[in-house]
């Protein structure tokens, strides 16, 4: 079964074609962040702009990347939530005329369980397993029970993983996204060289905060710039990186433990990170757990894993009507029939 997947939720027009939710065909990627760089983050207006002028394009072309038709295809996945409002609307929009242009059945996608998939065309893994969801507007920590159904453990009680570094690299004066900056600073840097708190999160132990973290490192730069000391940024962002990725790993081993999973699976933007990567293998190495990280070229924001995840909500009967809608906010556990 073919599935063409849409993804516009932040500042990435995407399509793809997939094969039985696991077999890429084509991969098409537009991308708007060179001009979000300029503003030090996304402008909602610009990337939903920039989605209305790509999105034909970059479909046609997924299309003949695929070496498919229309005819081919056998539904089309789109995403429908969460991220950008006017953004998810240009890429909901146009799958609703597709779908209705060429008689297909409109498979809505919520964007972290497309982040999920991202593993089925990396690896073999099947449901259940423990997940680490962790991009610029989520942090969670999920048991993923079969393709459909999630169930959350833990997460952010306020930033996420990947904002609270963006916000940190702007402060270092990095450029957009942080993330990507610090992880690629902190390899001339000594992680151990400043010490941030470890947040306690009171009520759930599975949950996490970032905002605390956030407002150390802020103030270090801050209180550096007014007794007109030198910061060594490399040292900063390695401390920084270290103490993000120590609070994750903490809270996932926890649960590890407590939860007896054997499979730990990790996915979203900030899985991208290197020392993320690392200190996963290390732990899962430690509790003799088997670790799935996706590729690199699908950690960030893509279709195939729209496509992929949309593969599992069709077989599952989750198909919309023309009146499906976007929504910025969704959580990963509400099956599309339940709203
Ligand atoms: O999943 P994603 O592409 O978009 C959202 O759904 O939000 O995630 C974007 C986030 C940004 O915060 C970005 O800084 C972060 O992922 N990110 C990274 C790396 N690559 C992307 N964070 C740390 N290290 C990286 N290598
Ligand atoms: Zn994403």
């Amino acid at each position: 079964m073919k599935i063409l997947g849409i993804e516009s939720s932040c500042d990435e027009t995407a399509c793809a074609v997939v094969e039985d939710g696991r077999k890429v065909l084509s991969n098409v990627i537009a991308t708007s962040l060179e001009e979000h760089k300029l503003y030090g983050g996304v402008v909602p207006e610009i990337a939903s702009r920039r989605h209305a002028e790509s999105i034909s394009a970059v479909v046609k072309e997924a299309l003949e990347q695929a070496d498919c038709s229309l005819d081919d295809i056998d539904a089309i996945a789109v995403t429908y939530a969460p991220g950008l409002i006017g953004a998810l609307l240009v890429g909901v929009n146009f799958a609703k005329g597709l779908a209705l242009s060429a008689n297909k059945p409109l498979v809505p996608v919520h964007h972290l369980r497309g982040h999920i998939a991202s593993n089925y065309i990396s690896s073999d893994i099947e449901p259940p397993f423990l997940c680490l969801v962790v991009s610029g507007g989520h942090s969670h920590i999920v048991a993923v029970n079969s393709y459909t159904d999630f169930e959350i453990i833990g997460k952010t009680r306020d930033d996420a993983a990947g904002e609270a570094l963006d916000k940190a690299g702007r402060t270092m004066g990095l450029e957009y996204p942080g993330g990507v900056s610090i992880d690629k600073i902190s390899r001339q840097g000594d992680e151990n060289a400043y010490k941030f708190p470890h947040p306690r999160v009171n009520g759930c132990p599975y949950d996490f905060s970032f905002s605390g973290l956030k407002t150390a490192v802020i103030n270090t730069v801050h209180n550096a710039q007014q007794k007109g000391e030198r910061i060594n940024i490399p040292n900063l962002a390695a401390s920084f990186q270290k103490s993000v990725v120590d609070c994750l790993m903490n809270n996932v081993e926890n649960v590890i433990v407590e939860k007896n999973f054997k499979k730990l699976v990790i996915a979203g933007g900030v899985s991208a990170n290197s020392k993320l990567r690392e200190e996963a293998k290390r732990l899962c190495d430690k509790r003799g757990v088997t670790l799935y990280l996706p590729e690199l070229k699908y950690c960030g924001d893509n279709a195939a894993m729209i496509a992929s995840q949309g593969y599992y909500e069709f077989l599952s009967g989750a198909v919309a009507d023309e009146s499906l809608n976007a929504y910025a906010t969704m959580p990963i556990d509400e099956n599309y029939k339940t709203i």
